[in-house]
C-alpha cells in the first residue's frame, strides 16, 4: 500500500506520517530530508543554495546514505537548512535528478533495519502528483501559516536552538510562496487527494480521520 501525505511546512505531516507507517506496517519516506540534504551540503561546502549547477552536482551524487550522514548536521532541521532545501527544490534540474530515488523506494520498502515493509508513508510536496501519481490513498494536510510557524517555533525552542515567532512567520510564508509557485511540482493538491486543515486538530483527531480513510479503502 502507498499513502502519500503532502503539505505545506509544520503542518504536520511528518508526525501523522510516521504514526501511519507504524500502524499500517509501512515504511516511512521523509522525501523533505533530500532536498534538506542537497541544500546542507551546499552549506557545509560554503556554496550558495541558488547555484543551480553546484546544486544538480549535489543532487546528482546524492544517495541514502549520504542524506542520513548529512541528517545529524546541526542545520539539517534549523531555519537554515529548511530555506535552503526550499531553494535547491524549486530548481527543475535538481528535482528530476532525486526523483528516481523517491521512486525506486516504493518497489521495495523497508524499514531502517532492512526489514520488508509492506508499502510506504511518503511525506513531501508532490507525492501524491508526482512521485506516487498511483498512490492507494492520497491526503493534503495543512494549517494556516500562523498556526504552523507557531508550532515549529516551539519545535525549535523545544530544541534548544534560537527562534523568533515573527521570523519563523515571515519564513513560513516565503518558503509556502516559493513551494507553490516554483515551476515544477509546485506545492498543490492532487487533483484526487482529500484535504484536511489541522488548524484546529490535535494530532490524534487527524490520525484518526486518516486512519477511517485508510481503513474504507483497504
Ligand atoms: O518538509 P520539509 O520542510 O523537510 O521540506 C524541505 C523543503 O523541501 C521544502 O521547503 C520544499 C522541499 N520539498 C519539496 O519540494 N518536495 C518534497 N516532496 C519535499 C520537500
Amino acid at each position: 500500500m502507498i499513502i502519500t501525505i503532502d503539505g505545506p511546512a509544520a503542518a504536520g505531516k511528518g508526525t501523522l506520517s510516521s504514526k501511519l507507517a507504524q500502524k499500517y506496517n509501512l515504511a516511512y519516506f521523509d522525501t523533505g530530508m533530500i532536498y534538506r540534504a542537497v541544500g546542507v551540503d551546499l552549506i557545509t561546502k560554503g556554496v550558495n543554495p541558488d547555484d543551480e549547477t553546484q546544486a544538480l552536482a549535489s543532487a546528482q551524487s546524492m544517495t541514502f546514505s549520504k542524506m542520513m550522514d548529512l541528517s545529524k548536521h546541526t542545520d539539517f532541521r534549523s531555519n537554515l537548512g529548511g530555506q535552503a532545501a526550499s531553494k535547491v527544490a524549486s530548481q527543475t534540474p535538481v528535482r528530476h535528478a532525486l526523483l528516481k530515488m523517491q521512486q525506486d523506494f516504493a518497489l521495495n520498502p523497508q524499514f531502517e533495519n532492512g526489514q520488508k515493509a509492506d508499502g510506504v508513508v511518503y511525506d513531501g510536496r508532490d507525492t501524491g502528483t508526482v512521485v506516487c501519481p498511483n498512490a492507494d490513498v492520497k491526503i493534503f494536510i495543512t494549517a494556516s501559516p500562523e498556526v504552523r510557524a507557531m508550532r515549529r517555533h516551539k519545535e525549535f525552542i523545544e530544541k534548544g536552538l534560537d527562534s523568533d515567532y515573527e521570523e519563523v512567520l515571515a519564513q513560513t510564508k516565503e518558503r509556502d510562496l516559493r513551494d507553490s509557485t516554483r515551476a515544477t511540482a509546485p506545492l498543490k493538491p492532487a487533483d484526487d487527494a482529500i484535504i484536511i486543515d489541522t488548524s484546529n486538530l490535535a494530532i490524534e483527531e487527524v490520525f484518526n480521520k486518516v486512519c477511517a480513510i485508510i481503513d474504507s479503502k483497504i
